[in-house]
């Protein structure tokens, strides 16, 4: 990916921004570039809007999941064929191949492959296991199960994933493992964060579920941590209604966390397995993923390159220009980091840089036609269960503040991706973006 700089959503010298239509925006200098955006009227005051691109198109090329002649051709062929379980480790297999994971076990979601994965750590109860407050409930709650108390850690603003100093701030002495999560398909710092762990004796754990094909480094996220897990869920960037898979770097980890919710697992386990006397019961769950998402899943990896790649053309196409703008950034991104795409092209916002709110912002955009929305992702420290010892083998600590996690609610658009070849589309939401900073002075009083 063009590694360009974020550096207030400008990245430019302020000789090459005046040269670009930023420069009329900023009110720097005058120049042509804007001149025909800064004529028209905003849409919200009555002006014609700047995306007129078929809003059914729109739907079409946004559309997600994207199911097609593929999924319904497997799905016929495995009714016919009566061999339903036979997905499962063909599924795992090319998992284990696409991402150069040891070993692989599909579950029937990602939160069951995290119940699994927490029951395989083996942990003494009242061990603490560090996680990313801005995540999904289950990667908090399922090792409630087990006796495991999470402590929450900040998101970097800048780029939505684990703040790693922040951990450094928290750590305690009951701290065993620490799990990130690789938000809106943005990889985390997985080897600064890796380092730390290892100095410090922790257990790395990752959740992928954001982040299929991501890599750092030539290396698949989800390979770096001793365990990880993803999900298969319907939103996510490979899809198949609902699934899961769970990664593990070495034999005891895998047929542990296979053991919990897989009661035909031990027995094909080796003599020397601590879980194969378990053959037949497991551990209590069932967890077996359902065959009909797994070969759903198969025919989603089997293009999920071409259409990460797709939509990272598109997403590039449209923020290379919308970076220009003041205070628009994408999120940071190493060069040694290749990102993926997870719901939605997310920007951040830079209101006093902008010149007028996120709020304005997104009304004016809104009434050009664009489909800009926002939402603020769950922060757990907040929500009830956590602060109800009752629950828990011993109270976590409810953090008075994540100011990351705040910055980056209050301050992120969402765009939504583009699935297909759309320059047109693209052209006229960049337009869009571009007429409403034109007018920026009258936008500090929408
Ligand atoms: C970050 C994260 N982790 C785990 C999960 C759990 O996956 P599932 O919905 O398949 O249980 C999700 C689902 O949305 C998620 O977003």
């Amino acid at each position: 990916m063009k590694n360009v700089s974020r550096d207030g959503g400008s990245g430019l010298t302020r000789r090459g921004f005046i040269g670009t239509g930023g420069a009329v925006v900023a009110g720097l200098a005058a120049g042509p570039s804007f001149a025909q955006e800064k004529a028209d009227a905003l849409a919200v005051k009555g002006g014609p809007k700047a995306v007129t691109f078929p809003p059914a198109q729109v739907s079409a090329l946004t559309r997600w999941p994207r199911f097609g002649e593929a999924e319904k051709k497997r799905l016929h062929e495995l009714i016919d064929s009566n061999k339903f379980y036979h997905e499962l480790p063909m599924l795992e297999d090319e998992w284990k191949r696409y991402t150069g994971s040891p070993f692989v076990k599909a579950h029937m979601n990602g939160s069951s492959a995290l119940t699994s994965m927490y029951f395989a750590l083996d942990l003494p109860p009242g061990s603490e296991v560090m996680v990313p407050s801005y995540t999904f409930f289950s990667a908090c709650l399922a090792m409630r199960f087990f006796g495991l108390v999470p402590v929450f850690v900040d998101i970097d603003p800048k780029t939505a994933c684990f703040d790693l100093e922040d951990a450094k701030r928290k750590l305690t002495p009951q701290v065993r493992a620490v799990e990130v999560m690789h938000s809106w398909g943005m990889p985390c710092e997985l080897d600064r964060i890796g380092e730390w762990a290892r100095e410090k004796g922790l257990i790395l754990l990752e959740d992928m579920a954001h982040a299929h094909g991501a890599s750092m480094q030539g290396r698949k996220v989800g390979t770096w941590g001793a365990m990880a897990i993803t999900s298969f869920q319907a939103s996510k960037v490979m899809p198949a209604v609902e699934g899961g898979m769970g990664m593990y770097q070495t034999r005891e980890y895998y047929e542990r966390a296979a053991a919990f919710g897989h009661y035909e697992d031990p027995e094909r386990f080796p003599d020397d397995s601590p879980v194969r006397p378990y053959a037949g019961t497991g551990f209590g769950q069932k967890y077996r993923m359902h065959p009909f998402a797994a070969a759903v899943a198969r025919e989603q990896l089997k293009g999920l390159d071409e259409l990460n790649a797709r939509v990272e053309k598109n997403v590039r196409a449209m923020n290379d220009r919308l970076t220009q703008l003041p205070g628009l950034a994408e999120p940071r991104l190493r060069p040694d980091q290749k990102r993926v795409y997870y719901h939605a092209n997310m920007l951040l916002v830079d209101s006093k840089k902008a010149g007028f709110s996120r709020g304005a912002m997104m009304k004016a955009l809104k009434a050009e036609g664009v489909r800009v929305h926002a939402w603020d992702y769950p922060e757990q420290h907040k929500l009830k269960i956590y602060s109800e010892a009752k629950w828990w083998h011993h109270a976590p600590r409810i953090p008075e503040s994540m100011p990351g996690n705040a910055e980056v609610n209050a301050g992120h658009l969402f765009l939504p991706l583009v699935y297909g070849e759309a320059p047109e589309l693209i052209g006229q939401v960049v337009k869009a973006f571009e007429k409403v900073w034109a007018h920026r002075e009258e936008m500090a009083s929408l």
